[in-house]
């Protein structure tokens, strides 16, 4: 009988050693599509602070701070959320919750969380949690009829005057 090896068979290692690298590469493809939702789902153009103006000046690490400048309508005025800060105070399954029954004030697409399959919104998940938090909390939102101290999207436009 030959003795026990008192370490793992090498097919076992290699089993082992594939799985991790597997699943290490699931990570990056998971950031990846996180990262091209934010883009091409536009939470950058509203949560990242000069994106919309500058798209390509803004390093990723700086993406999904919130931004000060607020949307102001019947609604009041809102201002996008840092999402550094609110996503990682979630585990995987309260954001899903929190994405499939979103509710937020305008401009917020909430449709578009709410569309979203699992697959996608954890893939922004995981990008902001790989981001890492940063920033501050976005200003708080104003009641109706406040006017907004710093800069502000103005909803409805105001109409066009009749003399050219
Ligand atoms: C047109 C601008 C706009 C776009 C585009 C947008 N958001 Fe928002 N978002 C907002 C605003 C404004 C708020 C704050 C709403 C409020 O105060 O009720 C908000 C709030 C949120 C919240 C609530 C966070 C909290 O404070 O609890 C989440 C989550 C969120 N957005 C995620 C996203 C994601 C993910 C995307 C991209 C798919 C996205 N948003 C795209 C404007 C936008």
């Amino acid at each position: 009988m030959p003795a026990k090896r008192p370490y793992p068979a090498p097919a076992v290692l290699l089993a082992s050693l594939l799985t991790c690298s597997l699943s290490a590469a699931a990570d990056t493809a998971q950031i990846a599509r996180g990262r091209y939702l934010a883009v091409i789902a536009g939470c950058n153009d509203c949560h990242t602070a000069g994106y919309l103006m500058a798209p390509d000046s803004i390093p990723e690490s700086d993406w999904l701070k919130g931004n000060p400048l607020g949307w102001s309508g019947p609604w009041g005025t809102t201002y996008p959320s840092n999402l550094r800060l609110v996503l990682p105070q979630l585990s995987e399954g309260q954001w899903l919750a929190v994405a499939r029954s979103a509710n937020f004030r305008p401009p917020m697409p909430n449709q578009t969380l709410r569309h979203m399959t699992d697959e996608d919104l954890l893939a922004i998940y995981h990008l902001v949690k790989y981001l890492g938090p940063a920033g501050e909390p976005a200003p708080p939102a104003l009641p109706p009829g406040q006017t907004p101290q710093g800069p502000a999207v103005i909803f409805p436009p105001p109409a066009p005057t009749s003399e050219r």
